[in-house]
């Protein structure tokens, strides 16, 4: 059965960040990721997550702070080094932030939250994709970090579920090998043994 979203789906990929230049999402469009972003299961309707939109010259501003925070955690870094952790928000034009916003629950387990967080950043870069943006999920090392969740914006609770960097896509892309899923599927033989 021909179906556009299902060949979409079939050839989605993410797009190298170093190929994501301006324009990115407009507010309207990045209002209507969020909308997608947010449709997703979640159990006992909980919405365990948030977003956070990094755009403009405050991705300049967390550079600045995750270079000087790399240099506490590590010592002393050379200047390619530095330039790194200054551009790590600034290379796309817009970055959104998917946050695991646990809420107390004494039913729904926290890693089910995860989950649906989970989700919602996957509805995020598929729906960037579907916009005609290159898109990619990366997490790194502030996610890691305490003092580097605090300057992106994290309350000591929560946790990165992924930053999903979006922009036009120019350069030739790159597709990883994917697995075979015939070795990733079998029909139920009965209970594990062992
Ligand atoms: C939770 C999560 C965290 C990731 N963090 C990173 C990262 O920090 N750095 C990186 O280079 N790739 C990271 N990746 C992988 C990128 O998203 C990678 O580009 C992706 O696997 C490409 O797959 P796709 O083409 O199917 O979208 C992460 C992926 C996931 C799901």
């Amino acid at each position: 059965m021909a179906s556009p979203v299902i060949d979409f789906l079939l050839a989605r990929k993410s797009q190298p960040i170093q190929e994501l230049k301006e324009p990115g999402p407009d507010s309207e469009q990045i209002a209507t990721l969020i909308r997608i972003a947010a449709r997703v299961p979640d159990h006992g309707r909980l919405s365990p997550w948030r977003f956070i939109v990094y755009r403009g010259k405050a991705r300049s501003e967390i550079g600045e702070m995750l270079a000087k925070r790399a240099v506490e955690r590590e010592g002393p870094l050379p200047e390619a080094r530095i330039e790194q952790e200054r551009t790590r928000f600034s290379r796309a034009p817009v970055v959104i932030g998917v946050v695991h916003s646990p809420v107390e629950n004494p039913k729904i387990p926290t890693w089910e939250m995860f989950l649906s967080g989970g989700a919602a950043a996957m509805n995020l870069l598929t729906a960037a994709s579907a916009m005609g943006f290159g898109a990619n999920w990366i997490t790194n090392w502030y996610a890691e970090d305490e003092e580097g969740r605090r300057i992106v914006g994290l309350a000591p609770h929560e946790r990165v579920i992924g930053f999903v960097h979006i922009g036009t896509h120019v350069g030739p892309g790159f597709e990883r090998p994917r697995p075979d899923p015939e070795k990733l599927v079998s029909e139920y033989s009965g209970p594990w043994q062992g």
